[in-house]
């Protein structure tokens, strides 16, 4: 998939023009607060969104269109909004290691191929600082087969990221963009301390 060429071409169908309804839905009724990491943030709204609760947020994604557009967005009243083109998969990519207290996650990891995702849940315990969180809202109920998006299960995603993470909460959230209906699952992951072990 040639993400800078879809930006580019404004191919973009998962481009709502707003944050994440699931993510909405979160905050109205818990708190995300200190550094703050959002991998394949696109054009930017959960970063926007997130500062305006307060929060530093950083996005990043391997579009340098995408990050154009985010940058094109007036900086939030509150908080911090920034953004950098990066290849969060690459683990020479000059991102900060063990730095943020959340990294939230939505419409990454199901853009990425199947056999990235082991670099993915490895480049979200690295970004993390100890004891930080990862919320995911996660395609788990799609019905096509293939990708982007590619859909994953409960039970893969248990197997995927308990090696690294605690999964403290999983529900289904009741706020989708239209036609995502029922097809997302929210996680909260704390992050594990591999160094104990
Ligand atoms: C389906 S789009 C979702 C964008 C945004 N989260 C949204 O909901 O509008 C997936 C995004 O992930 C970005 N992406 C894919 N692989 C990436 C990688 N290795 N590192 C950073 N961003 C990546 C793409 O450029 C794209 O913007």
């Amino acid at each position: 998939m040639d993400w800078e060429r879809s930006y580019q071409n404004n191919e973009i169908p998962w481009e709502k023009g707003q944050p994440a309804p699931p993510l909405v839905e979160y905050l109205e009724k818990n708190k995300i607060s200190g550094h703050v990491l959002v991998p394949g943030c696109g054009t930017g709204h959960d970063v926007r969104l997130l500062a305006s609760r307060g929060c530093h947020t950083h996005g990043i994604d391997i579009s340098s269109t995408a990050i154009d557009l985010a940058h094109q967005y007036p900086k939030p009243e509150f908080g911090t909004a920034t953004y950098r083109l990066v290849d969060f998969l690459a683990s020479d990519n000059n991102l900060p290691t063990r730095h943020y207290d959340f990294v939230v996650e939505h419409t990454c990891f199901c853009a990425i191929q199947p056999s990235q995702r082991s670099a993915y849940i490895k480049a979200v315990h690295r970004s993390l600082k100890p004891g930080g969180y990862l919320l995911a809202i996660l395609f788990t109920h799609l019905e096509e087969p293939g990708g982007p998006p590619y859909s994953t299960t409960p039970a893969e995603i248990e197997t995927y990221f308990t090696p690294m993470f605690t999964i403290e909460q999983y529900w289904r959230p009741t706020r989708f963009h239209e036609g995502r209906d029922n097809e997302e699952s929210m996680y909260l992951m704390k992050r594990r301390d591999l160094s104990k072990h």
